[in-house]
């Protein structure tokens, strides 16, 4: 092989990467700008609006992603909470698209949202940068749709606000339905069709111990292996090779090679030795893992007046303590301390 170019060599050397005690690169930050939603879904909400945690303001997100952003972070995905709820989003994504990466790209922006905003805020987001959208939607059938968000009439809003988004260019775009046994695994075949029909890249999530009320059991778990088998009856599967290696999900697409399924498989085939995830709360706190008992008080020292240099080492060292692997199913398992919609997804 040729020796590299003197300027690529030097790119490397100056390129700052975030690595922790276990090797893992981590470019990939989940920022939560609210954890308040307007969906009760019943595998993360209770029925009431409980607690809530305080919101940053949009310029303090702005701040401490900078810093990650200049630490080596590649990929910001906003969340909530539902994110599209928060003032300010669309000012926040104008400020992201202006930052460069440590190599020097733009930023690669995302937002995970439960699309009932989506028709009206599609083109102003895709105006103000934002690359790409991941709805989540869990049944295809708008009375069981109904049943698990609680709220009448968000099936046509949000399957509007999917098809308004790609109209708008926010594209791949992805839809993710969290399975529940007994609940919504009845859809897995109508939501392969509707992968192909919709042109969207439909992912299914094995249901993690995340929500408020305390269901999660082995068995409400519908595994990655049977819903290749479900959809493979119908339409067989052809396995995609993956793009990147901390990528979440085994990818899939049908015979014709026309839609693509993703499967994520955090409770049958955790991928944690991949993971290139950090996230930050909506409240400022560090989490290095959806499982983990401890959270690092990012915005509290930025309050007490710390420099960005002592905030950059701050986030080097909290990386450094990313936990190994999460625990799930394992005898003495602990629950998070906090709920998937406090955390952020
Ligand atoms: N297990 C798996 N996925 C979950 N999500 C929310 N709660 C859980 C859970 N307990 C999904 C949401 C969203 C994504 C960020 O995480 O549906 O699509």
């Amino acid at each position: 092989m040729a020796a590299a170019s003197p300027t690529t060599s030097a790119e490397n050397a100056t390129k700052r990467r975030l690595i922790d005690s276990h090797g893992r690169v981590i470019h990939d930050l989940r920022v939560s700008v609210t954890d308040r939603c307007n969906y009760k879904c019943i595998y993360c909400r209770t029925g009431e609006y409980g607690a809530q945690y305080p919101e940053l303001a949009i310029e303090e997100y702005l701040r401490l992603i900078r810093l990650f952003v200049d630490l080596g972070i590649e990929k910001v995905r906003l969340t909530g909470g539902e994110p599209l709820l928060r003032n300010g989003l669309i000012e926040l994504i104008q400020e992201l698209a202006s930052l460069r990466t440590t190599s020097g790209q733009a930023l690669d922006i995302a937002l995970t949202t439960n699309g009932h905003l989506l028709d009206k805020m599609a083109a102003p987001l895709k105006g103000a940068g934002l690359n790409r959208v991941t709805v989540s939607m869990d049944a295809v059938d708008a009375p069981t749709f109904e049943r698990i968000t609680r709220v009448p009439g968000s099936f046509n809003k949000v399957l509007n606000g999917i098809r308004v988004a790609k109209a708008a260019g926010l594209t791949p775009l992805k839809v993710n339905c969290v399975l529940l046994r007994g609940f919504n695994d009845n859809e897995i075949e109508g939501f392969a069709r509707f992968a192909r029909e919709e042109d969207v890249v439909v992912r299914f999530i094995e249901f993690m111990p995340l929500e408020e009320d305390r269901l999660w059991s082995p068995e409400i778990v519908v595994p990655l292996k049977e819903i290749v088998a479900r959809i493979s009856r119908e339409m067989p599967l052809v396995p995609l090779a993956p793009r990147e290696p901390s990528e979440t999900a085994r990818r899939y697409t049908f015979s014709d090679g026309k839609g693509e399924i993703g499967i994520i498989a955090p409770v049958s085939q955790a991928f944690c030795g991949a993971c290139s995830r950090v996230r930050l709360t909506s409240d400022g706190k560090i989490r290095t893992c959806l499982f983990s008992q401890v959270e690092h008080d990012l915005y509290g020292r930025m309050r007490a007046g710390q420099s960005d240099a002592e905030l950059s080492a701050y986030i080097v060292r909290t990386i450094n303590e990313k936990e190994a692997r999460h625990h799930i199913g394992e005898p003495g398992f602990l629950k998070p301390s906090r709920s998937m919609v406090h955390i952020g997804g």
